[in-house]
């Protein structure tokens, strides 16, 4: 569609995508697919299937008998897994766990691929994960790689956590991290890097609107020329 964008955000776990993503697609009224949230309902429906993680070939086809929908709502945006509602299941503690494992087979990736170019094909589109810039909209014409250091990227888990009123540890976090940014960033396909024309932004020491204010500057320069 004319004048309209498409905005690719990845970087490494609590980076601030999801967040800043939603900032930035409300502004330009476009709209926001979270694809890590893809991976996780996969994930989801693996483990309580039963389904090797390890097993690529059983995973694709598991995820070819499967349907993932992102809707809006008035609280947000939800996932579907099969027409059933895991906005707060793909969020726990064994798929944040599991989820990388999944994620790092590249048959499942090139199913889920697929799936995330359908959605960016008419532009207004801000799209965040690992592998956008890359290779899911690797003609993106804004490319923002956002990252922090990882205790500060455990730190905001921790507070986001504390605020929703759960249990937190902050070095447990930090592992959690680790092992997942570990694995995202090792694997043989799609792995997690900045995209060469991608802007890189660490957010350490930057507030979400801060962010959210230079990725918007990026895409109204575009939007302009
Ligand atoms: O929000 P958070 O950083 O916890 O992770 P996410 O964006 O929900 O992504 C969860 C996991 O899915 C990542 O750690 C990756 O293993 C995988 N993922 C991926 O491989 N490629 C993407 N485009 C998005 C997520
Ligand atoms: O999507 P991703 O995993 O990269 O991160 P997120 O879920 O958007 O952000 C993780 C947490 O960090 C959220 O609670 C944000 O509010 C917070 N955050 C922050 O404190 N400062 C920023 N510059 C960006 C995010």
């Amino acid at each position: 569609e004319e004048g309209k964008i498409a905005i690719a955000i990845d970087g490494p776990a609590a980076a601030g995508k999801s967040t800043v993503a939603k900032l930035v697609a409300k502004k330009l009224t476009y709209i926001y697919v979270d694809t890590g949230a893809m991976y996780r309902a996969l994930t989801l429906k693996a483990i309580k299937q039963h389904v090797s993680l390890e097993s690529e070939a059983d995973l694709a086809a598991l995820l070819t008998s499967t349907t993932i929908e992102l809707k809006q709502s008035e609280n947000g945006q939800k996932v579907y897994l099969d027409q059933q509602d895991v906005t707060v299941d793909i969020r726990s503690l064994e798929v944040t766990n599991n989820v990388s494992y999944v994620a790092k087979h590249a048959s499942v990736r090139k199913d889920m691929v697929k799936r995330q170019q359908a959605l960016t094909e008419k532009r207004g589109v801000v799209m965040d994960g690992r592998d956008i810039g890359t290779h899911v909209i690797p003609d993106a014409e804004v490319k923002i790689f956002l990252h922090a250091t990882v205790e500060e990227r455990a730190k905001r888990r921790h507070e986001e956590n504390i605020s929703k009123g759960f249990n937190s540890n902050i070095e447990e976090l930090k592992e959690e991290i680790k092992q997942r940014d570990l694995i995202d960033t090792k694997r043989e396909s799609a792995p997690l890097i900045k995209a060469e024309d991608a802007v890189e932004i660490d957010t350490t020491s930057l507030s979400i609107d801060d962010v959210a204010r230079q990725i918007l500057s990026e895409a109204l320069n575009v939007l302009k020329s």
